[in-house]
């Protein structure tokens, strides 16, 4: 697959089994993390990757997280095990002063993007979710973010349960302006 077909082709997969990527292909999938535009270094991200009893753990933090009076404990206690792998990717927010917050929350989401993409081409599936876990006190504390930063996203990676139908293109016209 060549850079331009990934870039036109890529999409989520929601539905994902074992194996999650293997030592080698964690690494480069960490590493194309590593590589996004940063405005002056910063890099101001975390990566939390969670698999094996991880998965469990994580699973315990959101049924103890939730609010119990109206929560659906069985369905919250099953959403880390839609994939074998989970990476977090939470800010680290740096106090700089030509580069604020903004900039650095979209560093962070690229690091995500990056990593899907990433996954994709070496034959993995992902989908990137944040749901009401994501901006959740409790579930921050529990992965050790701080108050200050945010959970970008919880990024599902593993192999695709079967093939998936190619989505269509999506057209551009009505998002695009031109100054000639
Ligand atoms: C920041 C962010 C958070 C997202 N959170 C969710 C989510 O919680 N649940 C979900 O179904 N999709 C979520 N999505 C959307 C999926 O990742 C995906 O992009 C969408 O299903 C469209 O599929 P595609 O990527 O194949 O176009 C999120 C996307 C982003 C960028």
């Amino acid at each position: 697959m060549t850079a331009i077909e990934l870039l036109l082709q890529r999409q989520s997969n929601p539905l994902l089994t074992t194996p999650a990527p293997n030592k080698g292909a964690l690494e480069q999938i960490l590493t194309a993390g590593m590589r996004v535009p940063d405005h002056a270094c910063l890099q101001p991200w975390h990566f939390t990757v969670i698999t094996d009893d991880g998965l469990q753990r994580l699973s315990d933090l959101f049924v103890k997280s939730s609010d119990k009076q109206t929560a659906n404990l069985e369905k919250i206690a099953k959403m880390p095990f839609r994939a074998p792998m989970i990476i977090v990717i939470s800010t680290e927010f740096v106090e700089h002063e030509k580069v604020p917050k903004q900039e650095q929350l979209i560093t962070a989401g690229c690091t995500a993007h990056a990593m899907q993409m990433a996954a994709y081409s070496l034959g993995y599936g992902a989908m990137w979710r944040t749901g009401a876990f994501a901006y959740n006190k409790k579930v921050k504390q529990g992965l050790s973010i701080s108050e200050q930063n945010e959970i970008v996203g919880f990024l599902y990676i593993g192999t695709p349960c079967k093939e998936q139908a190619l989505k269509a293109t999506k057209g551009f016209d009505n998002k695009v302006s031109y100054w000639r």
